[in-house]
């Protein structure tokens, strides 16, 4: 009847996963331990699910600076794959995230910022998931059934997370880490990203009037 079907991805999200060989993960990742641990402890109480969390600006720490090395490099890579325009971007907040048994992050999303991710320093074998949401609201209205998963059909993705992985994704991509079910503490280190000098070299009309006066932006 037709000559050809052809699907198009619109609108399709990223979601970039970086992950370091073991050579190099294995020694960072003892070095990010330590330094967490020390900074951390002693670690205050806190509440069944709840996580403990460093300030977030330990990307301007000595310890953390391979890793900020690290996190820039993925970061230039994603922008370069969108094609993004850009003068310059910098890490706003980085922290680190240790979940306990039970421990879990809500689903939420990062605003004020264009890039969002999270680098894995100890990842139990049985936490090992970090759960997206379908951002558009609209495709929830009907959820059918469907014989096998793809990913046109469903309402959230469950990703895969290790040791010495690094996931990156827009900051408006509601995620959540479901509640860690192991003895060994879940670790990692999250991070946004955002343009330098946004209004200043971003944010501004990039047309001309027809009517008027030429008028210099301020
Ligand atoms: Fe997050």
């Amino acid at each position: 009847m037709f000559e050809s079907m052809k699907v198009s991805e619109i609108f399709p999200t990223p979601l970039w996963a970086l992950d370091l060989k073991p050579e190099v993960h294995g020694p960072l990742n003892a070095k990010l331990m330590r330094a967490i641990e020390a900074m951390t402890s002693p670690r205050p109480p806190i509440r069944v699910g709840e996580t403990w969390q460093t300030d977030p600006y330990i990307h301007t720490l000595p310890d953390f600076a391979e890793l900020v090395q690290i996190i820039r490099g993925a970061a230039k890579g994603a922008l370069d794959f969108l094609q993004v325009e850009y003068e310059s971007f910098e890490i706003t907040g980085c922290w680190a995230n240790i979940n306990p048994r039970g421990g879990l992050n809500t689903r939420h999303t990062h605003p004020n910022n264009f890039l969002s991710g999270t680098y894995y320093v100890q990842v139990p074998p049985d936490a090992n998931r970090i759960v997206f949401d379908d951002p558009r609201p609209q495709a929830m209205t009907l959820l059918p059934r469907v014989k096998a998963y793809n990913k046109f059909i469903g309402n959230e993705v469950s990703f895969e997370i290790k040791d010495g992985r690094l996931i990156l994704f827009p900051a408006w991509l509601p995620h959540g880490v479901p509640a860690n079910q192991s003895e060994r503490e879940r670790v990692s280190v999250s991070f946004n990203i955002m343009f330098s000098a946004f209004t200043e070299t971003m944010s501004r009309p990039l047309w001309r009037g027809t009517a008027g006066p030429r008028v210099e932006p301020g």
